[in-house]
């Protein structure tokens, strides 16, 4: 079975080929990805209408790659997989629509799949997926969360963040401290070079005894620290990013420990872009190697968004007989 893959959830354009034959893990063969990252800088975050725009003139061009690289045509693809939310809405449109009408042009079914169980299966591209069962860290732009997962489709959610995202605390920690967009890659770049004990800064939630996050007052008490700093703001950027990243990392990696004793579960999987965080990565590894548990990760061009992990999911759900795949082709979208 051939699975073609659209993402175009946001600010990637992701299209992917992979081939499941047999019960083994399916097998990425090609994937293509064009980022809009550098279009969206000079606004200082994406703009949903250059995002739509950009989609359209990304995705056939990338689908022919794809298809070039391995060899196949259009017509070996069995089933059309494309990213049906959450999402920007025409960003969205643009991947659902393209995907059905390549189906209905070839009669071959389609599937919409959730941007989110992309992410969370995207450690299965990896050369040495996990096993099922494993508490899952998912930490996005727009989600946080913490899941026990038992197979393809059985998911139970143990806690999640009660208003901004892990990213999002990257993401306007970094704007505040004039970083630019995306912002989390930056602030890890500057937080190489501070002191992550320079400011004492919020762990929200961190002793509630359940699973839930909260990061906004963090974005509070950064603006907070940047004022009070003024003119020696600009000296102490590295520290304040520093210890900024210190307190995500430290607040993800304690309900992370906490989920894994709470399951007892002794396998843990980090997906969604804030997982390619260098800091997340060494204190979660050291934890977790203390306590005999093995951490996988989607491969490091793989944690953010991509079409591999949306072609994969589809593939693992139809194999699973967890999805079918159906000749509608009038697709509808998903944006919260
Ligand atoms: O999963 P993703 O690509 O898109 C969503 O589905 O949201 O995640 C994007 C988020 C952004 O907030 C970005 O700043 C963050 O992941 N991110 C990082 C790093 N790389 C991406 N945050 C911290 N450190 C990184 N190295
Ligand atoms: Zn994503």
């Amino acid at each position: 079975m051939l699975v073609l893959g659209i993402e175009s959830s946001c600010d990637e354009t992701g299209v992917a080929l992979v081939e499941a034959a047999g019960p083994g893990v399916p097998r990425l063969l090609a994937h293509g990805l064009h980022s809009q990252i550098q279009m969206h800088q000079a606004y200082g975050g994406v703009v949903p209408e250059l995002a739509s725009r950009d989609h359209i003139r990304r995705v056939l061009p990338l689908t022919e790659q794809v298809l070039a690289e391995t060899g196949r045509s259009l017509a070996e693809v069995d089933v059309v997989a494309y990213t049906r939310g959450p999402g920007l809405a025409g960003a969205l449109l643009v991947g659902a629509g393209v995907a059905c009408a390549l189906g209905a042009a070839t009669a071959r079914p389609v599937l919409g799949v959730h941007h989110l169980e992309g992410h969370l299966l995207s450690p299965f591209l990896s050369a040495d997926p996990p096993q099922f069962p494993f508490v899952a860290l998912l930490v996005s732009g727009g989600h946080t969360q913490l899941m026990r997962v038992d197979g393809v489709g059985r998911y139970e959610l143990l806690g999640e963040t009660i208003d901004d995202a892990a990213g999002e605390a990257f993401d306007k920690s970094a704007k505040l401290l004039g970083l630019g967009y995306p912002g989390g890659p930056a602030l890890s770049r500057l937080a190489q070079q501070g002191d992550a004990a320079a400011f004492k800064l919020p762990r929200p939630l961190l002793h509630s005894g359940d699973l839930d996050f909260s990061f906004a007052g963090l974005k509070t008490a950064v603006l907070t620290q940047a004022k009070k700093l003024g003119g020696e703001l600009e000296a102490r950027k590295a520290d304040l990013a520093a210890s900024t990243e210190a307190a995500i990392a430290e607040v993800l990696v304690k309900k992370s420990l906490a989920a894994l004793k709470a399951t007892g579960l002794k396998r843990m999987v980090v997906a969604g872009g804030v997982g390619a965080n260098r800091l997340l990565r060494e204190q979660l590894n050291a934890a977790c190697a203390r306590l005999g548990v093995r951490v996988h990760y989607p491969e490091l061009h793989l944690c953010t968004d991509n079409g591999a992990m949306i072609a994969m999911a589809a593939a693992m759900r139809l194999q699973d007989g967890q999805a079918v795949a159906t000749r509608t082709y009038a697709f509808d979208v998903k944006p919260r």
